[in-house]
């Protein structure tokens, strides 16, 4: 059975001070569970700092961007290879970075193959904006993404990434996509990589769903076939909501191993 992978994406929160009390507080409360995956991605800032104090056997990192290049007379910028090591994941393609920071599905396929190259798993974000979803134009977006992120790579590396489906109108709407929605492109991404990599490859990688995901969400889309896990924003910077999700999907993981 797969592991149920829960992120905690902190986006530009939290200064060192503020970062470390987090990981402390999380560290009180969250349980080591052998069912759940529990992922950090603070800021590039925090991320050193806080990789000496947490809690390895509870807590993986992640990064929350980095460049496709290795080095370089690149100013300003970290690669996945100064990276590898510290970070166990690197988020990709988050739909803040294609709006903010123009990032194309191709260069989406770069920094894919950088974190691969450099033994990090990319957590690849894809979604449809509320105006494609209005256009019927999901699948066509969503198939562009993962098809281009996944390019190049082989199939044992593609069956290791993480697909986070975080549809951008549901990113801090307060309340997630539905049930329904959700449910039809998760199945559509695995059918998508299924096509590029064959069925194994599609039922290997993992799916996480990301947006508004709070605690009363918790049991509801992780009882939807085919969702590995959160991709979380909002709700990771509070220590209680964070560790009331990790919780509730072990409580859900728990019993699923149960009756299985
Ligand atoms: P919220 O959970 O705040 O909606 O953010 C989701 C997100 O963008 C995580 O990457």
């Amino acid at each position: 059975m797969k592991k149920t992978l829960i992120v905690g994406n902190w986006k530009m929160h939290l200064n060192t001070q503020q970062a470390s009390l987090l990981v402390r507080r999380l560290g009180e409360r969250v349980p080591q569970h052998r069912d759940i995956e529990t992922v950090l991605a603070p800021s590039m800032l925090t991320l050193q700092p806080i990789s000496l104090e947490v809690d390895r056997r509870k807590f993986r990192l992640a990064a929350q961007n980095a460049n496709a290049q290795d080095l370089g007379a690149l100013t300003g910028e970290v690669s996945f290879a100064m990276l590898s090591g510290l970070v166990h994941y690197g988020i990709i393609g988050h739909s803040e970075r294609r709006k903010y920071f123009a990032e194309t599905n191709k260069d989406v396929r770069a920094k894919v193959a950088a974190a691969v190259r450099n033994e990090i798993t990319p957590i690849i974000c894809v979604g449809e904006t509320r105006v494609e979803r209005t256009n019927h134009e999901t699948k066509q977006v969503v198939r562009e993404q993962v098809v281009t992120a996944l390019r190049d790579l082989t199939g044992p590396e593609a069956a290791e990434v993480v697909i986070a489906y975080e549809p951008v109108w549901a990113i801090g709407a307060g309340r997630p996509a539905s049930a329904a929605a959700i449910t039809e492109v998760v199945a559509y991404i695995r059918l998508i990589i299924e096509g590029q990599f064959g069925k194994n490859v599609a039922d290997a990688v993992r799916i996480l769903y990301g947006g508004s995901v709070e605690p009363d969400f918790v049991a509801n889309i992780l009882s939807i076939d085919g969702v590995d896990g959160f991709l979380v924003g909002g709700a990771s910077l509070n220590y209680q909501q964070f560790a009331d999700i990790v919780t509730k999907a072990h409580q859900l993981a728990a019993a699923k191993e149960q009756h299985a």
